[in-house]
């Protein structure tokens, strides 16, 4: 019976589908594969047909157990090499052994039997919050290897009564290594030929020494459970000694040591995974903690949870549901079905054909949980909701007389951990940008995801992270001196402690933060910076606080997200007492958010019963007047502070010190980065004809284990041009490779204390081209100089706004123009802000190429305002734009803002509105839908509007690309040519496009169309003008109404990305 054909993606003969899977991380290939041809796909592994279904409707059909029974499939029969007829992986009718130890261990693992076992876990738990209790605060924490720690010690004492004390060993467990290798490297056999397999002599023997190690501990556990039985019957009591009811027997040794090790393997891996994406997800969302902190700290309080307590905090178990729904770490299992069969209605599958249920992927169907499905909410877990979905929705425990044995143990034992390290710690991410990427053995679980756990009693530290996790990589040689902001002078420890706190995203605040430290002891202040979360709950009181401090589409940077959460859902004046000042960084292009961030921090300290010290402060990063407005408003900050705290100025105190260390010969090797956050360039190439303003192609191979989606931008940390960098070498007189070693006695994020080459802090550090400050002025004019720098000087601060910021001329431009001011490097460096990283929205679909990232970026390259001769260069995007295949850079992937993605439903068209490489994301959602329809799935055609040049000069991917998917039928190009309107319907600009084409904008827009607009804010705003008119026409409203009727129709279908 043929059916209708599953979709299968293109195969090499012999070898089949053998390299569409990536060979460390299967469910990435599997979960983009299912994003490109839906609900089934088919692939052929060495002969080997295995079909995939990924839908809610899909999974629930196959989970009818009188069709469909479990299959051990290729990788659990290379998990066999080790467990055996082991319950996990029993072949079921054929093996007895199932039969019987299923009789026989299933009651071990009853509710009332696994709350016996309470005592025994928090035995285990303990040892976990003893060791982050005694590491402290700084000692940065893999929560997967402690959680792994924790389980794999729990399983084997509560069910082996064995301590295999992992808490007291520097590494993992021996055995946990062995099996991880173990598991990875099945998983890899499965999908190998035998051939390759049998030549692959060392790797063999590793898997062969592997099991020998597991088959050792099991030997052990067996021999002194047998030497030495238990006080208590546990579960190995009852492998020994049970009798099964119906048959009367007993298990074998064999049996008996192929369970342990199933136990061993899957009561630990799943359930540490479990915890690890549990604290994940609850430090992704602030509410969500915050609420779960409440409800631990009122039902359970300060006492230890009890056996009593399980299945008692609604909230938890909403928590623990929907990350186990997101994150399934036992993400696919395996089926066949019984007798010949259709499933789908309409696709035939013979008897036996392995069907893969993807469980990673149906708990994603937007069918059964929504357009949020991505979304992390544990409410829809909540108030009957879960008890109300449909049969087979939630299923990662698997399903039926093969489901989870253990889950009733794991269940348990996670509520004990997480409310147990709730009560007890505060949680920060090591890095607040990270993304979720994921690591699998058998199961998958967070990888590279690292954490602080800061204890919650009498808790009054804060401390500092760098804001961009690029940032922490780099700055390797500074890291222990920024998080160690404590680290001071016995003179400077003498003086009055001052807490610097900061939001930030993208540096400014931090360095911000960073200035107001390192200027503190001058001013006769002992300054602790840190994070804006790491204070959350726990201000300190014992001095002024200080906070600087960004907003984001309205809400708090990464690293103030959690503190944000907490004071907006404070009451009282629980914050008498406190005396404090703010500034903050904000853009005015966010009209309606512009500065609510710190905004709100200022209403609710002064409403919490704060005194405020100064007047809140505030810089539009947009408008670039950001540092001059800081600088006014710190000397206003120290003025107050001083009279306030009756401190006095030490001018001395303040100096970073600078020494040369050597003429310059050795080159560094001290900066060399690790290649953990470093990504390749495998192409650059330029869009434009050389009369117009160059735009490039970029194309980077990611760090491993790194993901995106289309719309994600890649954060860059880029190096100032080397010309720039030159320059500043030879105002100051110095050789490129002169070392120098920097110290200071208070924070900075300058490396300090190791040799460096100056060129290597002028090109990374620091940023050189940002317009000098009154401040920066006020420091040039007090330095030793000539009559004529002197008035030149003076001439430039008597009308600053038009002679310094207006043209942009920077501290550089300035000295070098004044050669006889003598101002010593270091004091050039100090007034100078740390480099930033710059964002760029990512250009292509990970389902053209998951390990792949392009950009498309506009290279700023323009005569300088300041009037000078050379060029101004912008600092990425030279930077960008001088790289080569080969280079390596730093990189990491942001997630953008939710609504800035494609929608996961394809009959939904897209509307897109863009100018110049405002292209960018557009570019990748269609190449998504591009790959979509060559799967073979019905795509709705998207309208692209796209502004630029001519067709000639600048019509970025015009041949290409946008012409490819016009013919495919994904998309219709509407270009606004603004030099060559007759091209383009003598239509100018974007928006005079929407408008000549609007009845195919309103057309998309009533087929359920969705609207993404992206580039400046000029043409954000002229788009928004023109859809508004669209309305006002034709419903025949005036201004106000139609601007209304605007926000109504397009609310949730309307997303602005703009480069600042
Ligand atoms: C979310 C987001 C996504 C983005 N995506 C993209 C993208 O896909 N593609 C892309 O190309 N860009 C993108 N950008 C912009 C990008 O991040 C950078 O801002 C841009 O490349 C300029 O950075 P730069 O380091 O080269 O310039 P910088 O060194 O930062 O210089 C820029 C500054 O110089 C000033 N300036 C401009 N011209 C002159 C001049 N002639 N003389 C003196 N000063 C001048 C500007 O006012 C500005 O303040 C995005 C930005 C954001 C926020
Ligand atoms: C969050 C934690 C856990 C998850 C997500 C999980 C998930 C699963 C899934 C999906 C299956 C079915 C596999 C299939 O169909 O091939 C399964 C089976 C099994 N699990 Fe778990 N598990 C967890 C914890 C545990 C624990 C703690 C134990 C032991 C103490 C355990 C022991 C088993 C056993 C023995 C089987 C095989 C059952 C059989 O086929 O008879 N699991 N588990
Ligand atoms: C995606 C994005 C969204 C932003 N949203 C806002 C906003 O809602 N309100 C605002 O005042 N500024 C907004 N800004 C501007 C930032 O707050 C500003 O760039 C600030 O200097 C960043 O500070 P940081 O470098 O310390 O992270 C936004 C910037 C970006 C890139």
């Amino acid at each position: 019976m043929p059916g209708t054909p599953i979709p299968t993606p293109p195969a090499v003969p012999f070898l089949g589908h053998v390299n569409t899977i990536d060979k460390d991380l299967p469910i990435r290939s599997l979960d983009l594969l299912a994003r490109q041809y839906g609900e089934i796909y088919q692939l052929n592994v060495l002969g080997d047909k295995r079909i995939f279904v990924n839908s809610y409707a899909l999974q629930n059909e196959t989970s009818d157990e009188k069709r469909f029974a479990k299959k051990i499939s290729s990788n659990l029969n290379q998990v066999r090499n080790a467990a055996g007829d082991g319950l996990f992986t029993a072949r079921v009718p054929e093996e007895q052994n199932w039969y019987i130890a299923h009789r026989l261990l299933m009651p071990c693992f009853s509710a009332a039997n696994v709350y016996g076992m309470t005592e025994d876990m928090m035995d285990i738990i303990s040892q976990l919050t003893l060791k982050w209790e005694r590491f402290g605060s700084k000692d940065v924490i893999d929560p997967a290897s402690d959680f792994t720690r924790l389980t794999l010690d729990a399983i084997s004492l509560c069910a082996m009564s064995f301590r295999l004390n992992s808490f007291y060993r520097e590494d993992l467990h021996p055995f946990a290594h062995a099996m991880g290798d173990f598991l990875i490297e099945s998983g890899k056999r499965a999908n190998r030929p035998t051939i390759v397999q049998s030549m692959m002599s060392s790797t063999n023997a590793k898997y062969e020494e592997d099991q020998r190690i597991l088959g050792q501990l099991v030997n052990q556990i067996l021999e002194e459970h047998r030497a030495h039985p238990p006080a208590k019957q546990d579960i190995l009591s009852v492998m020994l000694n049970g009798r099964d009811k119906e048959t009367g027997l007993g298990l074998s040794d064999e049996n008996i040591k192929n369970n342990l090790l199933t136990f061993l393997i899957a009561g630990h891996e799943t359930t540490s995974g479990m915890l690890t994406f549990t604290v994940y997800y609850l430090l992704k969302n602030p509410a969500t903690m915050r609420k779960l902190r409440e409800e631990i700290d009122t039902l359970i309080g300060d006492r230890p949870m009890a056996s009593k307590d399980v299945n008692k905090l609604p909230y938890l178990l909403a928590v623990l549901r929907e990350s186990l729904r997101l994150g399934p770490t036992a993400p696919a299992r395996s089926v066949a079905p019984l007798e010949d069969t259709t499933i789908g209605g309409k696709y035939f599958v013979e008897k036996g054909t392995s069907i893969i249920i993807n469980t990673y992927n149906a708990h994603r169907d937007t069918a059964v949980w929504g357009e949020d499905a991505e979304v992390f909410k544990p409410e829809r877990m909540l108030d009957g909701k879960f008890e109300a979905l449909p049969p087979n929705a939630w299923q990662p425990f698997g399903f039926g007389t093969r489901g989870c044995i253990g889950r009733p143990f794991a269940w348990q034992e996670a509520q004990l951990a997480l409310v147990t390290i709730l009560q007890r710690f505060d949680l920060v991410m090591h890095d607040p940008t990270y993304e979720l990427a994921l690591k699998q053995t058998l199961t998958i679980k967070p990888h590279n995801f690292f954490i602080h756990a800061l204890p919650r009693k009498d808790r009054s530290r804060v401390f500092a992270l760098p804001s961009a996790g690029l940032r922490s990589e780099r700055t390797a040689l500074g890291s222990a001196q920024i998080a160690s902001s404590g680290t001071v002078s016995a003179d400077v420890a003498k003086l009055q402690p001052l807490y610097v706190l900061y939001g930030s995203n993208t540096g400014n605040s931090e360095s911000f933060a960073q200035r107001l430290a390192s200027d503190a002891p001058a001013h006769g202040f002992r300054a602790s910076i840190g994070t804006l979360d790491s204070a959350s709950e726990h201000l300190p009181k014992d001095g002024p606080l200080v906070i600087v401090t960004a907003s984001f589409e309205g809400q708090p940077a990464d690293n103030a997200a959690h503190f944000f959460e907490w004071l907006t859902n404070t009451e009282g004046n629980v914050l008498e007492g406190i005396k404090y000042a703010i500034f903050g960084c904000g853009n005015r292009e966010w009209v309606k958010t512009y500065q609510r961030v710190p905004t709100l921090i200022d209403e609710t300290f002064a409403e919490r019963g704060a005194t405020r010290l100064v007047e809140r402060g505030e810089g539009d990063a947009g408008g670039a007047e950001l540092f001059e407005a800081f600088d006014t408003w710190e000397d206003a900050l120290w003025k107050k502070l001083s009279s306030t705290y009756a401190t006095t100025s030490n001018a001395e105190a303040a100096g970073l010190n600078l020494k040369v260390v050597s003429p310059g010969t050795a080159r560094a090797s001290v900066l060399r980065q690790p290649d953990t956050a470093l990504g390749t360039v495998v192409q650059n190439k330029v869009l434009t004809s050389p009369n117009a303003p160059p735009k490039r192609h970029l194309e980077f191979a990611l760090p491993e284990g790194t993901t995106y989606r289309a719309g994600d931008y890649l954060a860059i940390l880029p190096v100032n041009p080397e010309r720039i960098v030159r320059r500043a070498l030879a105002r100051f007189g110095m050789s490129a490779e002169q070392e120098i070693e920097l110290s200071t006695g208070g924070p900075t994020s300058l490396p300090v204390n190791k040799p460096v080459t100056v060129s290597s802090v002028l090109s990374g550090y620091v940023e050189l081209s940002q317009p000098a400050t009154t401040r920066d002025l006020d420091i040039l004019l007090k330095t030793k100089n000539s009559e004529s720098s002197l008035k030149a000087l003076q001439a430039l601060s008597s009308n600053y706004a038009e002679n310094v910021f207006k043209k942009r001329l920077s501290v550089l431009d300035i000295l070098e123009e004044h050669p006889d001011i003598d101002l010593p490097l270091s004091a050039f460096l100090q007034m100078l802000p740390s480099m930033r990283i710059r964002q760029y929205s990512i250009s292509s679909s990970p389902l053209w190429n998951a390990q792949h990232v392009t950009l498309t970026i506009s290279v700023l390259d323009a005569p300088a305002l300041s009037g000078r001769t050379e060029p101004f260069l912008g600092v990425a995007s030279t930077y960008l734009a001088g790289l080569r295949a080969g280079d390596r850079v730093q990189l990491s992937v942001r997630a953008s803002n939710a609504a800035f993605h494609p929608p996961s439903d394809l009959n939904v068209p897209l509307v897109m509105m863009c100018a110049g490489s405002g292209l960018a994301p557009m570019r990748g959602f269609l190449q998504e839908r591009a790959m979509q329809k060559q799967a073979g799935r019905e795509v709705a055609k998207s309208l692209l509007f796209f502004g630029c040049r001519n067709p000639r000069e600048d019509y970025l991917y015009g041949d290409a690309e946008l012409k490819q998917w016009s013919d495919l039928g994904v998309v219709d190009v509407r270009p606004a040519f603004s030099r060559s309107t007759a091209d383009s319907e003598g239509c100018q600009y974007v928006q005079d496009r929407v408008l000549f084409n609007k009845a195919e904008v309103i057309g998309a827009f009533l087929k359920g169309g969705k609207f993404f607009v992206c580039g400046s804010s000029k043409i954000a705003n002229g788009v928004k003008q023109v859809l508004v008119e669209i309305i006002k026409e034709s419903r025949h409203l005036d201004d106000e109404a139609a601007l209304a009727a605007f926000d109504e129709m397009m609310n949730g279908r309307y997303a602005t990305d703009i480069f600042e």
